[in-house]
């Protein structure tokens, strides 16, 4: 099955069922995308679809013919960081950092629709995304930060 994933046309030799998460870290090497709960709960697998943020482990690779994929190791243009990866890094975000590409691409999904959230709004939406270490509030700062 051919998938297009950070514009690079790649062919995945798993089941048309296989989650989309095990086909990237395991087939592609892309292992920025990480495996939290295995089932939609935490955000840890979090990619951009054609711009949206979903759950990669709860997503079948059987329903991603012809849309556009974006992992973390996508963001980077030219050698720079996406404006929201700088933003974290600048607010100090991360402790243990395995929350840190579904942050991120949720973050950047959010923005690109709403580029100017309020704090309620923020927070509704990265509901989604659970962080361990408990790093909310500077999560919550980067955003701003990245939305300024
Ligand atoms: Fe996919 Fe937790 S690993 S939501």
């Amino acid at each position: 099955m051919e998938l297009q994933v950070n514009g690079v046309k790649r062919t995945a030799k798993a089941t048309p069922e296989t989650s989309l998460l095990s086909v990237l870290r395991d087939e592609f090497d892309l292992t920025g995308t990480k495996y939290g709960c295995g089932e939609g709960q935490c955000g840890a697998c979090t990619v951009l679809l054609d711009g949206k943020a979903v759950r990669s482990c709860r997503t079948p690779i059987s329903s991603l013919s012809g849309k556009e994929i974006i992992t973390v190791e996508g963001l980077e243009k030219n050698g720079r960081l996406h404006p929201v990866q700088e933003a974290y890094l600048k607010v100090d975000v991360f402790q243990c950092g395995y929350c840190a590409s579904g942050m991120v691409l949720s973050t950047v999904a959010l923005l690109k629709n709403n580029p100017h959230p309020t704090q309620e709004q923020i927070i509704d939406f990265m509901n989604g995304n659970i962080c361990r270490c408990g790093t909310y509030p500077r999560i919550l700062q980067a955003i701003q930060e990245a939305a300024s």
